[in-house]
């Protein structure tokens, strides 16, 4: 079955052709990362415009790269939620016409599960159950994946996301959006201990996250450092600051892995490109003799690919949507 995928969420336009959940024909994305960059940060107004302008021709390359034509794709798929309403109505309204013009079933994917299937992309032996950490710009959570479609949520953050707290210090240290990607590279070789940032506790939710105590620390040193015009020294402030954001993101984890005993561990988003998480996940499912998967880097950020693939175990659970679908900011995961 091949499914055409069209991914608008946040600032990137992904449409990629994915045959059966997990062989990607093709992948496209139409980053606006240049013109972000400007302003620090994703301009939600912009980045709808952007999506308007370029998700035909992302779509006509997509289905070039795959040798197919729009009659040869079985159904067309799109990510409805969550994120920036304006950008994902241009896919979820892109993908209702192409729907309505080719009479093909139209089938709406959530952005996390999408994120989760990336794995499926990477690992094609991989299956569920396993135990996953989603962590991406606006999201960190814990979640039991018992089956392609059924999750449970077992550990969120109380306040910002872990990606969001790397875009936030990257910021605060000078560092060009996008921030993460540059504080893990700016980070690389520097003394992890440098800077105690502090620990965060979560009263009575041992699966829970919080990450706006060390934010706000990282913040307030960097701004003493600047009124007392000493150098920003990056290279250790960030891997400190890393260091503190994955501690929290392994020990959680940790807890869920000795509480849980999952055979496998899934970690995906954004921040599953980030080296030391990588580095310290895999010292931990290590020590716990627990296999561990991480996407490939290409298919970390955002991207069509992954909505194709969850479409496809959507499909088969008969989740289909009509011409009546509308996108949804902020969605649970297992809604
Ligand atoms: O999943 P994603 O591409 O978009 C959302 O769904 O939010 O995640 C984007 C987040 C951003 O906060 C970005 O800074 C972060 O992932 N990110 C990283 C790295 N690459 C991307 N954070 C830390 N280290 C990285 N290498
Ligand atoms: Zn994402």
């Amino acid at each position: 079955m091949n499914i055409l995928a069209i991914e608008s969420s946040c600032d990137d336009t992904g449409v990629a052709v994915v045959k059966d959940g997990r062989e990607v024909l093709s992948s496209v994305i139409a980053s606006q990362v240049p013109e972000h960059i400007l302003y620090g940060g994703v301009v939600p107004e912009i980045a709808s415009r952007r999506h308007c302008e370029s998700i035909y021709g992302v779509t006509e390359k997509a289905l070039e790269d795959a040798g197919l034509t729009l009659s040869e794709i079985d159904a067309i798929a799109c990510t409805y939620a969550p994120g920036l309403i304006g950008a994902l109505l241009v896919g979820v309204n892109f993908a209702k016409g192409l729907s309505y013009a080719t009479g093909k079933p139209l089938i709406p994917v959530h952005h996390l599960r999408g994120h989760v299937a990336s794995n499926y992309i990477t690992h094609p032996e991989l299956e569920p159950p396993f135990l996953a950490l989603v962590v991406s710009g606006g999201h960190t959570h814990l979640i039991h994946v018992k089956d392609y479609t059924d999750y449970e949520v077992i550990g969120r953050t109380r306040d910002d996301a872990a990606g969001e707290a790397m875009d936030k210090a990257a910021r605060a240290m000078g560092l060009p959006y996008p921030g993460g990607l540059n504080l893990d590279k700016a980070a690389q070789g520097g003394d992890e201990k440098a800077y105690p940032f502090p620990s965060p506790h979560v009263d009575n939710a041992e699966f829970d996250f919080s990450f706006s105590g060390m934010k706000t620390s990282v913040v307030n040193l960097i701004h003493n450092k600047e009124q007392k015009g000493e150098p920003i020294d990056v290279q250790n402030i960030g891997a400190s600051y890393i260091h503190c954001v994955v501690r929290s993101l392994c020990n959680r984890t940790e807890k869920a892995i000795e509480r849980f005993a999952p055979e496998k561990v899934v970690v995906a988003g954004g921040v599953s490109a980030n080296s030391f998480l990588r580095r310290d996940m895999k010292k931990l499912c290590k020590k716990h003799r627990v296999k561990l998967y991480f996407p490939e880097l290409k298919y970390c950020g955002d991207n069509a690919a992954m909505i194709g693939s969850q479409a496809y175990y959507e499909y088969q659970k008969g989740h289909i949507a009509d011409l009546k679908l509308n996108a949804a900011a902020v969605l649970d995961i297992d809604k």
